[in-house]
């Protein structure tokens, strides 16, 4: 079934010169772009997307991380979109994420690691709001 999930090139992903790697992996996959913006976002909508981590030990960190430079969100579509971004990215630690996922091919820390990808569909419409309210 066709879905959309909510991509962010993280700004360490940007600060590295990933997003056109990471597009690439999107575009091949077969997913369609169907929003994708630069920006630098602020600390509330950050505290939007991240709601459910908030208390985390990470979070504050978190949360200057994602607002302290320019990322790339994108919305990407296609059939069974969210998990198969997910597949692409790699698992959260990219240390043990596979070599041939993004995470595992380009990152070590897991504060650190390059892409969001959203995790259900109700999600993915929850965060495409955030980033794009008028798609
Ligand atoms: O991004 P993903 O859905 O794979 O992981 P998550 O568990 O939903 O965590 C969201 C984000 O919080 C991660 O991608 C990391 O940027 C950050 N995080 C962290 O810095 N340290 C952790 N131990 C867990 C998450
Ligand atoms: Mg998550």
């Amino acid at each position: 079934m066709s879905e959309r999930t909510l991509i962010l090139i993280k700004p360490d992903g940007v600060a590295r010169g990933l997003v056109g790697e990471v597009v690439r992996r999107i575009e091949g996959k077969g997913l369609q772009l169907v929003a994708m913006e630069l920006r630098t976002i602020d600390h509330a909508t950050a505290a939007e997307h991240y709601a459910e981590h908030e208390g985390r030990p990470y979070y504050e960190d978190l949360m200057s991380f994602i607002t302290g430079g320019p990322l790339v969100a994108i919305v990407a579509e296609g059939d069974r979109a969210i998990e198969a971004f997910r597949q692409l990215a790699g698992s959260t630690d990219p240390v043990a994420a596979p070599t041939g996922s993004i995470r595992g091919d380009f990152a070590t820390a897991t504060n650190r690691n390059i892409v969001h990808g959203s995790d259900s569909p109700e999600n993915g419409i929850r965060e495409a709001k955030i980033f794009f309210p008028n798609l």
